[in-house]
């Protein structure tokens, strides 16, 4: 965890916020100051589904000082008459889940540095914001979802063993991270069958393969975009002369690995 002076956490910015009313769990402060650490101090573009009073909007405003447009999308009309104290701030009111979002969004602003997702947390909204919004990701960006925690309830279509619950949907970006040692012929059509997601968009497909990381967190689930399209292992490096337990068929330098294929395993 980041340990960031007291006045540049955003616990501080949150204790501090005298204006609209924001609405977030204090365990979150710590992981943003983590996840987000390296956005601080950049010119970067934000957006946050669910903006509701609008607090947090001028909170993100003030953490991220240099940044240029802090956009919110909200459902409900009425977050439309909020004002705000700063000009960066702009509210678009919409459904995170309709496709006509993307294009109000691009209207606004055309690439996100950072996306949160705090709106209506039931987890097929959660799933289809986040693969239409993905594709939206600059490189070195951060897509964080919050209350994951109702990923686990019923009325907001979760359930620990239910497949297609949002949190289920992205523990499997682990897989997607390490789609190259499937040594398979199946896809990510293939991987999100039981999460509903079929014909997955070729934008879609292209922004899952940017994933860097992902990193879990009690309610809080944070992708990091990479630099680069696929992030691969790279060639494997075995170094130094000595061989005393296991003698490689190396000659001190780099190695490929067994081509085992997975097509008779069960379970690939
Ligand atoms: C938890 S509140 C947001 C709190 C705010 N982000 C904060 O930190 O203070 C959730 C908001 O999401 C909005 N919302 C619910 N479903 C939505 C959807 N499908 N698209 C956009 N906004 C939605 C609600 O109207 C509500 O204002």
């Amino acid at each position: 965890m980041t340990h960031l002076l007291k006045d540049r956490s955003l616990k501080y910015f949150v204790e501090t916020q005298n204006n609209n009313v924001l609405d977030k769990w204090e365990g979150y402060f710590s992981i943003y100051d983590c996840e987000t650490e390296h956005l601080r101090n950049k010119p970067i573009n934000l957006l946050e589904i669910g903006v509701q009073n609008g607090g947090s909007l001028e909170v993100w405003c003030k953490y991220f000082s240099k940044s240029k447009n802090i956009i919110g999308v909200d459902i409900d009309p009425s977050c439309s008459g909020i004002s705000f104290n700063d000009e960066r701030i702009k509210v678009i009111i919409g459904d995170s889940n309709s496709t006509s979002l993307k294009e109000k969004l691009q209207n606004v602003c055309p690439h996100f540095d950072v996306i949160i997702d705090d709106g209506s947390h039931k987890s097929y909204d959660v799933i289809k914001t986040f693969t239409e919004l993905i594709q939206l990701m600059n490189s070195n960006g951060v897509y964080i979802i919050e209350d994951l925690h109702c990923s686990y309830w019923q009325n907001f279509q979760g359930g620990v063993e239910k497949p297609d619950s949002s949190i289920n949907f992205f523990k499997k970006l682990v897989d997607v991270i390490n789609i190259e040692h499937w040594r398979n012929e199946k896809d990510l059509n293939w991987l999100f069958r039981d999460v509903g997601l079929v014909n997955i968009k070729r934008e879609t497909m292209e922004a899952l393969s940017r994933i860097n990381s992902i990193s879990f967190y009690n309610s809080m689930c944070s992708v990091k975009m990479s630099d680069n399209k696929y992030q691969t292992i790279g060639k494997r490096f075995v170094k130094g002369n000595v061989a005393t337990i296991v003698k490689n068929d190396f000659d001190g330098g780099e190695i490929s690995d067994v081509d085992e294929q997975q097509d008779l395993n069960p379970f690939s």
